[in-house]
């Protein structure tokens, strides 16, 4: 494949979403052909798939059924989005992708890391990301900014400050077990010196500088 995947992943409130589109618009002024697309959904299918996962309603989900339709979403993704654009010579921004799921489900939820894994490489099809910058932010202050955003508050945000913490620290693992794909950046720097920071480690990593 000749195109660059870059994910971004990070606790609930950590700034990824704010942080993608101007990175977009940066890197399209320097000619790279550049595609952003989010996780859970992304793609017609994904985005119905999304709406059940996230609804307030849906108290009774049972955690294995949120795992398979995490799945179910990211299976049309990369096979409609993803997969396509990197086969274009695209660069690839995506908000979330495999590592939610170990890091969530997984580190989060207890579930079984291994079963994770063969599950995602199922989903994926072994499409795993060049790069994955990780926007690491202290769980408690997630979930204050998550709180005193204008975002809707979802069937995920209910979860307690516990959870966030284990999610954060198996974050942390992954990034550990496999360094030469994640960099870590500290999300509690200010909006713009987050901006540069990120500019900078893409703009390397494509060997722009
Ligand atoms: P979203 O509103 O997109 O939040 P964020 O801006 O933090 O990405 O919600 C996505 C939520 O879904 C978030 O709480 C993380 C969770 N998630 C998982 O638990 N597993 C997954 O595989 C994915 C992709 C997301």
């Amino acid at each position: 494949m000749t195109g660059y995947f870059i994910t971004f992943e990070g606790p609930d409130g950590c700034g990824k979403t704010s942080q993608i589109p101007p990175l977009a618009e940066y890197l399209r002024g320097r000619g790279v052909d550049v595609l952003t697309t989010r996780e859970p959904g992304g793609t017609e299918i994904g985005d119905q798939v999304r709406t059940i996962i996230m609804d307030l309603k849906n108290k009774g989900m049972d955690p294995r059924t949120e795992i398979l339709l995490f799945q179910a979403s990211r299976v049309q993704i990369v096979e409609q989005v993803i997969r396509p654009a990197l086969l274009a010579g695209k660069v690839v921004l995506c908000d979330r992708y495999a590592d939610s799921t170990l890091a969530y489900q997984g580190y989060g939820h207890r579930s079984d890391l291994r079963f994770l894994r063969q599950l995602l490489h199922f989903a994926t099809g072994g499409l795993q990301p060049d790069l994955t910058l990780l926007l690491d932010l202290d769980a408690r202050e997630g979930l204050k900014r998550r709180q005193g955003g204008n975002v809707e508050w979802n069937r995920l945000d209910d979860y307690d400050l516990e959870f966030h913490q284990r999610v954060r620290q198996g974050y942390h693992q992954l990034a550990v077990e496999d360094p030469s794909r994640w960099q870590v950046v500290d999300a509690s720097a200010s909006r713009e010196a987050l901006q540069q920071e990120l500019r900078g480690i893409i703009m390397e990593r494509l060997s722009l500088v």
